[in-house]
């Protein structure tokens, strides 16, 4: 049985449904992600698995129990929000310390799991100073730590880290990873950053509009998106209209709309005749001056119509028809050299006819 079931839940403000139907299952010990843009609904839901909202229908059970009467307080669930919210007259040690206070443990076991939860959030030397004495990665570690200290069954995390410059972010991120493992303590985290929602997660629910859009592993999202909104979401990707001409087993061919037949995996109840796009990620697509032309490829010849610089690679808009773009992109592998190409430049292009996934919706 999974640790956490929400069945057909909804949440309405007024005549406005800001959760529609959402059903999902987070198993025990899974880090699991709820990402989508600002004012899909994320933030409600966590809040209905906290207790802090009611739904107006459906489900929400926790071992296999209704939480629909149970207060807050009362639930195996704590949240940590974007703000670090730490009382800024208490030591970090009290402020850790404090949950289990309030519960009335005894003072040496109070001792004993404060330090235990500095150490899993490495913070043992800090345990004397106060809040406004650390950085904000620092804060925010303390108040997970104050999550975590009385052993939650489900710690609720709401963009924990993007009051956060980005290089402190990343590291965090990865604290976050060792830190679940070793707590082993389910996470049910919201963020409408994609890179990370692809870094921390085991399972990711990607919601529009108050709905879930997909559900599924990282990779799993990213290389077989089930629609353009998922495919768009996540990372670049170019979206190539065109029409099913022919279905030959596990492939079919398809005429992309002013470029011309190309190859692609077969999707189910799929037909000739019908209109839908190739999703292509940028790093599967291949660019040189010139490319052998391979049997499992597509390819076409182009022009660079943009360049776009980012540190580590160069994104490269290659015009392959008129008013037709893909993106792709190099590695920036030679020292001191920016770009390869540069605009107006012909150039080759080709993907393998598997790289991309054809969506009908
Ligand atoms: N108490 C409320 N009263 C009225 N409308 C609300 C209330 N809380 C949320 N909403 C609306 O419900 C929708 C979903 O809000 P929610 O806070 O869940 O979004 P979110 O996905 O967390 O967005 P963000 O990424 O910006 O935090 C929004 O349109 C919001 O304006
Ligand atoms: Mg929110």
């Amino acid at each position: 049985m999974a640790l956490l079931e929400i069945k057909n839940v909804v949440k309405r403000f007024g005549d406005y449904t800001a959760v529609n139907n959402v059903s999902l299952a987070v198993e025990a010990g899974e880090f699991f992600t709820l990402l989508g843009p600002s004012g899909c609904g994320k933030t409600t839901l966590l809040r209905m698995l906290a207790g802090f909202e009611q739904p107006d229908a459906g489900q929400i059970l926790l071992d296999g129990q209704d939480m629909s009467h149970v207060q807050p307080e009362k639930r195996p669930v704590h949240t940590v929000f974007q703000s670090y919210a730490l009382f800024p007259h208490m030591t970090v040690r009290d402020n850790i310390a404090f949950p289990l206070k309030m519960a009335n443990w005894e003072k040496s076991k109070i001792a004993t799991q404060v330090e235990e939860l500095l150490a899993d959030v490495r913070l043992s030397q800090f345990g004397d100073r106060y809040p406004h004495e650390m950085s904000g990665g620092q804060r925010q570690r303390v108040a997970i730590a104050r999550a975590l200290v009385d052993r939650p069954r489900l710690l609720l995390l709401d963009e924990p880290l993007s009051a956060l410059d980005a290089k402190l972010r990343e590291e965090m991120q990865l604290e976050l990873i060792s830190l679940q493992k070793e707590v082993g303590i389910t996470f049910v985290y919201v963020t409408h950053d994609q890179g990370e929602a692809l870094a921390l997660s085991h399972r990711i629910a990607v919601m529009s509009n108050g709905q879930v859009e997909q559900m599924d592993a990282p990779e799993t999202l990213y290389s077989k998106p089930k629609n353009r909104f998922v495919a768009d979401f996540l990372g670049q990707c170019n979206v190539l209209e065109g029409t099913i001409t022919s279905l030959n087993g596990d492939s079919m061919q398809i005429n992309l709309k002013g470029c011309g037949e190309v190859r692609c995996l077969s999707v189910p109840g799929a037909q000739v005749g019908q209109t839908g796009w190739l999703a292509l990620r940028p790093e599967k697509v291949r660019l040189d001056k010139q490319l052998q032309a391979v049997a499992e490829e597509a390819h076409f010849r182009g022009r660079v119509h943009d360049c776009l610089y980012l540190g580590d690679v160069t994104l490269y808009v290659v015009e392959i028809g008129e008013g037709i773009f893909v993106e792709t992109m190099l590695a920036n592998s030679i020292p001191g050299v920016a770009k390869f190409f540069d605009d107006n430049d012909c150039v080759e292009i080709a993907w393998r006819f598997d790289a991309g996934s054809f969506l009908t919706e």
